[in-house]
């Protein structure tokens, strides 16, 4: 039976455009998954390549060791957590804004304590920009450098010049101030930018070298200078400019013989086949290009968010020989609720993933990856179901309601890394893709390729240096 009929006999699924408020929310568009899938196919490698050329670091090396965080989207809850303001503003969003705070505190007690050396976090330090939850992050990250880790941040969507900065009293929300570049630069002073050697005069980029011999470039891909209309632009771009700068520094790293660490808030290659089609803004624009100038310039690692899944994908280019590493770190206010550690040993970079457990708050019976699952899927039910039953789709309910938890599970699992769907799933893929309907076709390539883990695995692994 088709997924159409199970939802509602004899009425047909539209499976078009999807549009939502930010980066946890999704923005699907029609498109030729066959086109997607055959360019992609050329494009990416499906298997890990071992032995590239090195950056001539010796093999007993002292290890390096530190801790990703992406998108903590810290929310000061002195802006407000209740009324009916804050309740439809929520209504409207995934993340676990209440509980962020608490989230973020029991990732940083726990970074606190362990082997870390530094910590880089990937952007979207804030709900949306605000100076007030700026300014609480900072404290935690004060908390982390008075333990003993230097912390480098470079700047998401979120975060600067974010024209959705409120707060929430009863029925009103209220702007409050955000935060310019120069005011981002002064926030996290102590958090890279003092500890700079290079920076770009047209961005919040920069260069610093955490530990002799790396040199991380931390890249701002966000194009905030473009909030004028009301709303922060999610996707992300460099200027002419700020490449230059970008491939100059890369030029630099290769002639002192630097090993580089990339850092950017967006993915710079898709992390599963059409994803630049089907979420626009999550990839940089143009990735396909920018991912090869950067690989052949030396760039072989890069750390990125956005999206808030757990994923890594390696891209070889077989004409040159380049390969790149997009290692992207989930969010701890997103299901499963994640971060990374990192240690460089002997040549291999080792990537674990820590799923948050436990938080100061009242999770009910829950356990908290139990609440933050549930959240997820009751957060997806809300938003997706009306956005199904809206313009282009206008789903009924029924059918809206019963296409959002495939949705969901599917859009989790990529959260998730490593996902592989059970035989339930797959045959829900596999009936939908053997339809006449070219609409059930197309929702059943849909729900394939975000099932499609691309190489190499996710949560833990080891990638050659
Ligand atoms: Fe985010
Ligand atoms: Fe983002």
């Amino acid at each position: 039976m088709k997924l159409s009929e199970m939802l509602k006999p004899g009425t047909r699924v539209r499976f078009g455009r999807v549009q939502a408020r930010s980066e946890d929310d999704v923005m699907l568009t029609r498109r030729n998954f066959m086109k997607i899938a055959l360019v992609s196919a050329t494009t990416l490698s499906l298997g890990l390549q071992v032995g590239c050329d090195g950056n001539g670091e010796s093999d007993d090396a002292d290890p390096v060791e530190f801790t990703l965080i992406s998108d903590a989207h810290l929310y000061d809850s002195r802006l407000g957590i209740t009324g009916a303001a804050f309740e439809e503003y929520l209504a409207t969003d995934p993340k676990l804004l209440c509980e962020s705070e608490a989230i973020l505190k029991s990732a940083v007690d726990s970074i606190k304590s362990s082997s870390a050396q530094f910590v880089l976090i990937c952007g979207d330090m804030t709900k949306d920009g605000e100076r007030d939850c700026h300014e609480l992050m900072a404290s935690y990250l004060a908390q982390l450098r008075a333990a003993g880790k230097m912390v480098y941040v470079v700047p998401g969507n979120h975060d600067v010049d974010n024209p959705e900065a409120y707060s929430y009293s009863g029925s009103t929300q209220t702007p409050v101030p955000n935060v310019t570049p120069e005011e981002f630069t002064d926030i996290y002073w102590d958090y890279g930018y003092s500890a700079a050697i290079a920076r770009d005069p047209n961005s919040l980029s920069y260069v610093a070298e955490p530990t002799e011999g790396y040199w991380l470039l931390a890249m701002d891909s966000c194009i905030y200078k473009n909030n004028t209309s009301g709303k922060p632009n999610t996707a992300g771009a460099f200027s002419d400019q700020t490449l230059d700068w970008i491939r100059a520094r890369l030029a630099e790293a290769s002639q002192q013989n630097k090993i580089v660490l990339g850092l950017m808030h967006h993915g710079l290659v898709e992390h599963f086949t059409g994803q630049a089609t089907l979420f626009p803004g999550f990839v940089i624009n143009d990735w396909e290009n920018l991912s090869q100038i950067l690989a052949q310039d030396g760039l072989r690692y890069v750390f990125t968010g956005h999206f808030h899944a757990t994923d890594c994908t390696e891209r070889t280019w077989t004409d040159t020989g380049d390969q790149l590493y997009d290692i992207e770190t989930g969010s701890p206010v997103s299901s499963p609720c994640a971060y990374r550690q990192v240690r460089i040993e002997n040549g291999v970079m080792d990537i674990d993933t820590i799923r948050i457990t436990s938080i100061d708050y009242d999770t009910g019976s829950a356990t908290f990856q139990e609440y933050a699952r549930d959240y997820a899927m009751q957060k997806g039910q809300n938003m997706f179901v009306g956005m199904f039953m809206s313009p282009p789709y206008n789903l009924t309910q029924a059918e809206a309601e019963g296409f959002t938890p495939t949705f969901m599970n599917a859009l989790l699992a990529h959260y998730g890394g490593d996902e592989s769907p059970d035989a339930s799933t797959l045959s829900t893929i596999q009936t939908l893709l053997g339809s006449s309907d070219p609409t059930d076709i197309e929702l059943g390539q849909f729900l394939s390729t975000l099932w499609t883990d691309l190489t190499p695995e996710d949560n833990s692994l080891n990638v050659p240096m």
